[in-house]
């Protein structure tokens, strides 16, 4: 039976983003209200609830688990609501035992739309950035974080060293599977990642939510931007095929907007308001069903 605490390993959910940005700092592109040193900062205990968060999620990220939680919410029966109540549902997420926590969810999807947008992408992109964490949603249906968010990674194939706490696959049942802990597992060489199943967390979710609203490239940032091990660390080069590298430079463009996008000024809402509401009229269905 597992205890309210490895549910909630983390403080609040932005701990493993604030993670991230030490694993992969960007000097050049970091704009927020804290210095690059204090980022770099690996002593902070901080850390030991990131360290706790990856070591539950390794060991219950298996591929049964992942069969399990895709039949669960893929069939989306949960629960049906107008697009702009989803994101004052995701906005439900708000920590209150961490008063420090900058900014909300619906902050940071806008300041990564924000920065797409200013550097004049498409609309379909922008699109992407203001929807790419909604699946976190998944936390609010009772989910535990490890379940939503943190690096993901394919299940049913050796786990690459590359990926972030990698010695805790040690207590994953796959890692001792014969069927499962081969460098392709249940997969064939470069057999494409349409093929593969990824770790479950917002990334699938969110992507299955939309795939026949937007363009492939931004499915593929939807569906791979925590997909650390590959798209930072080319980890999984021999399950991509040539269609799925054409597509990934689109997921490392995303990821800089995700990553280095967050600033301690919240965008003004009321002013960017009518644009918003007219791309997601424009991309998505007057309601969204999860
Ligand atoms: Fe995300
Ligand atoms: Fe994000």
């Amino acid at each position: 039976m597992k205890n309210q605490f490895e549910s909630v390993p983390l403080k609040n959910l932005d701990e493993w983003e604030d993670d991230l940005l030490r694993r992969y700092p960007d000097p050049e592109n970091i704009a927020t209200s804290k210095s690059t040193e204090e980022y770099r900062n690996y002593d902070e205990p901080q850390r030991d609830t990131v360290r706790e968060f990856y070591r539950l999620n390794h060991t219950y990220q298996t591929y049964d688990f992942v069969m399990q939680k895709e039949a669960e919410f893929l069939s989306f029966n949960k629960k049906e609501m107008p697009v702009w109540s989803a994101f004052d549902f995701l906005n439900q997420l708000i920590d209150d035992s961490d008063p420090d926590t900058d900014l909300d969810q619906f902050q940071h999807l806008l300041q990564t739309s924000e920065a797409i947008r200013r550097d004049g992408h498409p609309d379909w992109m922008v699109m992407v950035g203001l929807l790419h964490d909604m699946g976190k949603v998944l936390c609010l249906f009772g989910e535990p974080q490890w379940a939503v968010v943190g690096d993901t990674f394919p299940v049913g194939c050796a786990y690459a060293d590359k990926i972030v706490y990698p010695e805790f696959f040690a207590n994953n049942p796959d890692f001792s599977n014969p069927k499962y802990n081969t460098r392709y597992g249940v997969y064939t060489p470069n057999c494409g990642l349409r093929n593969v199943h990824m770790s479950w967390g917002h990334d699938e979710y969110v992507y299955n939510m939309v795939k026949d609203r937007l363009p492939e490239s931004g499915l593929y940032m939807l569906r791979y931007h925590s997909f650390y091990s590959q798209h930072r660390e080319n980890a999984y080069d021999h399950l991509m095929d040539d269609h799925d590298r054409e597509m990934f430079k689109w997921v490392k463009l995303f990821n800089t907007y995700d990553l280095y996008s967050k600033n301690p000024t919240p965008p003004n809402w009321a002013e960017l308001k009518p644009y918003y509401e007219d791309i997601v009229a424009k991309y998505l269905p007057p309601t969204l069903k999860f």
